[in-house]
């Protein structure tokens, strides 16, 4: 499979950059591809909501890294979103380049692929993936996209914190079983 992992986090060497490496090393040694694009070391400007796209054959006027990006997607057989809880949520370099998706949505709606997500947070209470992953369930259904699991790494404030937990087994065993 050609798989398109999407990160948001501003740390390269972050809790969630280990879950990516965790996750890219199990999928690359059950031979499947990898394109890896960093969010937040990409120049992607938010969507400007000027349907530009829409007169113009799916183009986008913003002329930036969403070119480089957006056909690995639209070619991807599998998207795997990695981010550190930001509010609640993913961060907002990773929701940009999904609100930059909006050229291509027909397209992409006809195109299913298989998904996961990985997350890290600070917190640990009960409630603090609730809004994220309702999030993914309405991605899953509106794109649509096929889960094939999730990790959601609480408690993990910096490396240090989930270096030696069961979160980067729990990633890179989920990349080995696709
Ligand atoms: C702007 C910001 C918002 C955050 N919001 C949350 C949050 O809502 N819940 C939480 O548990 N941790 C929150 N955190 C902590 C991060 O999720 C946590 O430190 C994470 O491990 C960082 O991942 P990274 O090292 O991959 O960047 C927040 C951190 C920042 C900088």
């Amino acid at each position: 499979m050609k798989i398109v992992v999407l990160t948001g986090s501003p740390h390269r060497q972050g809790t969630s950059a280990l879950l990516a490496d965790e996750f890219i090393a199990g999928a690359v040694s059950k031979g499947h591809a990898i394109v890896r694009f960093d969010t937040a070391f990409e120049k992607v400007g938010p969507c400007r909501a000027c349907y530009y796209c829409d007169r113009h054959d799916g183009e986008c006027i913003q002329k930036d890294a969403m070119r480089k990006i957006l056909p690995e997607i639209l070619s991807a057989d599998m998207i795997v979103l990695v981010t550190p809880l930001y509010y609640f949520n993913m961060t907002a370099q990773l929701k940009t380049v999904l609100d930059r998706l909006m050229p291509q949505r027909a397209a992409l709606r006809k195109h299913p692929m298989k998904s996961a997500m990985l997350v890290t947070c600070g917190s640990n209470t009960d409630w603090n993936m609730d809004a994220i992953m309702a999030h993914y369930k309405v991605l899953q259904q509106y794109l649509p996209w096929e889960d094939q699991g999730v990790v959601l790494a609480k408690n993990v404030f910096a490396r240090k914190d989930i270096e030696g937990t069961d979160y980067p087994p729990a990633a890179k065993a989920l990349g080995e079983r696709l």
